[in-house]
C-alpha cells in the first residue's frame, strides 16, 4: 500500500524531506507545476520517475507570472485531487508553499528578478509583458530550494521551456532541463489546466488549434510558406477563434531555416480563454511556384 507523497510547505521541511536521499547520493528530479493537474502533468512525473531516484513535484500558483486582468484569482486550485493523482503517479515529495514563503517581501516587491532577455518580449511575451520574468524568477527559486539534478517541463509551454533552458545555460545552473511531449485529447486538443474554462461550443472550436498545427506540420517538406498557408487555411474555417499569433520559428525560436527542425506555434482566444499550442515541423526548402 502506498502512503502517498510527503507534503511540505517550507524550505526547512523540504530540506528535511530530501536530506536522507541527498546523504545517500540519490538523484532528485523536480516537476514544477501550478496544480490543477491533468494527464500532461502526470506524464512529466512519469518522466521524472524514469530519470531520478526521488521525484519532487511543486504546486504553487505563482502570482508574479500573471498580469493585471489575467486569471490569477480564478486559476483552478484543486490540491486534494492533485495529491491523490500524485500519490498514484508515485511522486515522493510535494512542495506546496504559501505565497509568503516564496515571496517574503510580497510578490509585487521591487527586488531581484530574472530578466528573460529579448525572447521574453516576443510571442507570449508580446501579450503578457511580465509573464516570463515571473516564470523564470519562480523557477530559479524552485531550483535553489529543491536543488534538483533534473527538472521536467512540458513542451506545450514551448517558449517557457526554451527560456528556462536559456536561463540554466546563461546562469550556469547545475540542473538538466528535460522537455516532454505534449499530451493531447483524442481529437488533438493539447491538455491544459485552462481547458476547463471552455464551454461546450468553445471546446469544439478549440480543436482548430491543433488541427491547424497538424496541417502546417504536414506541409513541412514543402517549405515555410506552405506550412503557414496550410495552417492558416485550416484556421480559415474556425469562426469564434481569435488568433493572436500563428508563426513558424526555429526550434530555439530564432528564424526558421530549411533543412532544420522548426516549431509552429499558435495562440488564440476563445471568449475570455487564451490557449496556446505548438508542434515540431521538419522544414524543407520553399518550392518555386
Ligand atoms: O508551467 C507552469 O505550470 C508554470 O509556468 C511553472 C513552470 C510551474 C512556473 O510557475
Amino acid at each position: 500500500m502506498s502512503i502517498g507523497p510527503v507534503v511540505v510547505s517550507t524550505r526547512g521541511t523540504l530540506d528535511a524531506a530530501l536530506a536522507p536521499a541527498r546523504a545517500q547520493g540519490l538523484t532528485v528530479a523536480l516537476v514544477p507545476t501550478m496544480g490543477a493537474l491533468h494527464d500532461g502533468h502526470l506524464a512529466l512525473v512519469a518522466r521524472a520517475r524514469d530519470l531520478a531516484d526521488v521525484v519532487v513535484v511543486s504546486i504553487f500558483v505563482n502570482p508574479t507570472q500573471f498580469g493585471a486582468g489575467e486569471d490569477l484569482d480564478r486559476y483552478p486550485r484543486t490540491f486534494d485531487a492533485d495529491l491523490e493523482k500524485l500519490s498514484r503517479a508515485g511522486a515522493d515529495v510535494v512542495y506546496h508553499p504559501e505565497v509568503t514563503e516564496m515571496y517574503p517581501e510580497g510578490p509585487g516587491a521591487v527586488g531581484v528578478n530574472v530578466d528573460p532577455g529579448p525572447l521574453g518580449s516576443e510571442l507570449e511575451g508580446a501579450v503578457r509583458p511580465t509573464h516570463f520574468r515571473g516564470v523564470l524568477t519562480v523557477v530559479a527559486k524552485l531550483f535553489g530550494l529543491a536543488r534538483p539534478d533534473f527538472a521536467v517541463f512540458g513542451e506545450k509551454d514551448y517558449q517557457q521551456l526554451v527560456l528556462i533552458r536559456q536561463m540554466v545555460r546563461t546562469l550556469c545552473l547545475p540542473v538538466v532541463v528535460v522537455g516532454c511531449a505534449t499530451v493531447r485529447e483524442d481529437d488533438g486538443l493539447a491538455l491544459s489546466s485552462r481547458n476547463r474554462y471552455l464551454d461546450n461550443a468553445q471546446r469544439e472550436l478549440a480543436v482548430s488549434l491543433s488541427r491547424a498545427l497538424r496541417a502546417g506540420a504536414d506541409a513541412g517538406p514543402s517549405g515555410a510558406v506552405a506550412v503557414l498557408d496550410a495552417a492558416q487555411k485550416a484556421f480559415g474555417e474556425a469562426d469564434g477563434v481569435d488568433v493572436d499569433y500563428l508563426t513558424l520559428r526555429a526550434a530555439d525560436l530564432t528564424d526558421p531555416l530549411p533543412g532544420q527542425e522548426a516549431r509552429l506555434l499558435v495562440a488564440a482566444r476563445l471568449g475570455s480563454t487564451r490557449l496556446i499550442d505548438n508542434v515540431a515541423v521538419s522544414l524543407g526548402a520553399d518550392k518555386d511556384t
